[in-house]
């Protein structure tokens, strides 16, 4: 819902109508979670998209020893190159694709790329299309750049993904300039197959749709491997992050992939909005590519948590919920308890010790029949949590 931009007092200056943005009801979860265990309450975090791990020790040692080596200067605005070189490396590696290092951008967490991606590619007034269940921001952001997210209602039957058809459906309506798709997604956790992603690419791409491809959870896929569209186009924008993948999301630091000519564009607005993204997380981010043994490890656990929920929740009821392909999400359908998730989650943190996210925040027309909960936590907590839901599921 906006919020009143008025100011309290008339001689305050008053909020542009662009800042605006609706809350990210997460966080207001977060707050109440905190006052119960400040109450002295033992509460089960479910509610926040972020790895329970830390960075990986090869990141940490090098962060540790770039601290003691003394001044931490600004970086090129594009990032550094041994850094750049290395995502370029990492491309190679994982999915056999060349990608020039000039064509890595290094941004502050994929947040900020979202920023530079919609600056460089949109006028204000474009239209761009993201699907429906989807990461607030994305709607957000576009909205305070002046853009006009297009929201696309997806389907089980898609596995929660936007499809060729859809997309021209809303092209027809009145012309995109953008499309931003996420797989793994957030909140479903489901994934595109490299048919589906290539055929949407095809499609957009045919039509003169930038494709962009926010690909920050790649490397938690749990069903099959996740496919970069840096594969399948050279004019589709990429963007990713160490956050999920790499366990730094308080490092705000991540990548994008650009087609050549943004590259200049993105670097003079990266030059004018931040300078440079922070030297000591680009330090930390480059050595975190060595740890990526540690990082296995953590997403054993994740999938010791899907495996737990996949097969426990049905028993308590919670038993319609999406393919949970990859990410740390499980979006279930709460509706035979409530149709409205965000009481059902006030209830489930109050009652039971748990927090979780109501789908109001990822889906305004049916959010209120869902709820995501995130399993990034320990493999006891996700533990605990499900046997407490179940005794709260079985008193309603
Ligand atoms: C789908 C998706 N994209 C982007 C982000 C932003 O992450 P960051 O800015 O930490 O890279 C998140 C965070 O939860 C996310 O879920």
């Amino acid at each position: 819902m906006p919020e009143s931009v008025r100011p309290e007092h008339p001689r305050e200056p008053m909020a542009s109508h662009r800042s605006n943005v609706p809350p990210f009801m997460v966080m207001d979860v977060m707050a109440a979670a905190a006052r119960l265990e400040a109450a002295g309450a033992h509460i089960v975090h479910m509610e926040v998209g972020q790895p329970a791990a830390g960075a990986p020790a090869t990141a940490l040692t090098a962060a540790a020893a770039a601290l003691a080596g003394g001044s931490l200067g600004y970086t090129e605005a594009l990032g550094r190159p041994s850094l750049r070189a290395r995502i370029a490396r990492h491309y190679a590696e994982t999915y056999r694709v060349e990608v020039a290092p000039e064509r890595v951008v290094v941004t502050t967490g994929s947040s900020g790329g979202f920023v530079l991606a919609f600056l460089s590619l949109f006028e204000a007034g474009d239209r761009v299309a993201i699907a429906v269940p989807g990461y607030p921001p994305y709607r957000h952001i576009l909205r305070s750049l002046g853009c006009v997210p297009v929201e696309i209602e997806t389907t089980a039957a898609t596995r929660w993904a936007l499809t060729p058809d859809a997309l021209m459906a809303a092209h027809r309506a009145a012309p995109l300039k953008g499309v931003l798709v996420a797989s793994p997604a957030n909140p479903t956790g489901t994934m595109m197959s490299e048919g589906a992603l290539a055929a949407l690419i095809a499609t957009a791409e045919d039509a003169g749709i930038t494709f962009m491809s926010d690909e920050i959870y790649h490397g938690l896929d749990y069903a099959f491997p996740a496919r970069t569209a840096a594969a399948l186009s050279e004019r589709a924008l990429i963007i990713n992050s160490f956050s999920k993948s790499y366990c730094m999301t308080g490092w705000r630091i991540g990548w994008m992939v650009a087609p050549p000519a943004l590259v200049r564009p993105i670097e003079r607005l990266q030059q004018n909005l931040a300078i440079s993204v922070p030297t000591l997380s680009q330090i930390a981010a480059e050595a975190a590519f060595d740890g990526r043994a540690e990082m296995e490890a953590v997403k054993a656990g994740y999938v010791v948590n899907r495996r737990m929920l996949t097969e426990r929740l049905p028993a308590s009821g919670l038993d319609t919920f999406l393919p949970a392909d990859g990410a740390f999400y499980l979006y279930a359908d709460v509706s035979r308890f409530t149709n409205d998730s965000f009481d059902f989650a006030k209830r489930l943190l109050e009652e039971a010790g748990v927090a979780a996210t109501p789908g109001a925040d990822f889906d305004p027309v049916n959010g209120a029949k869902f709820i995501r909960f995130c399993y990034a936590g320990a493999p006891a907590d996700i533990d605990l949590a499900i046997t407490r839901m179940d005794a709260w599921l079985r008193k309603l």
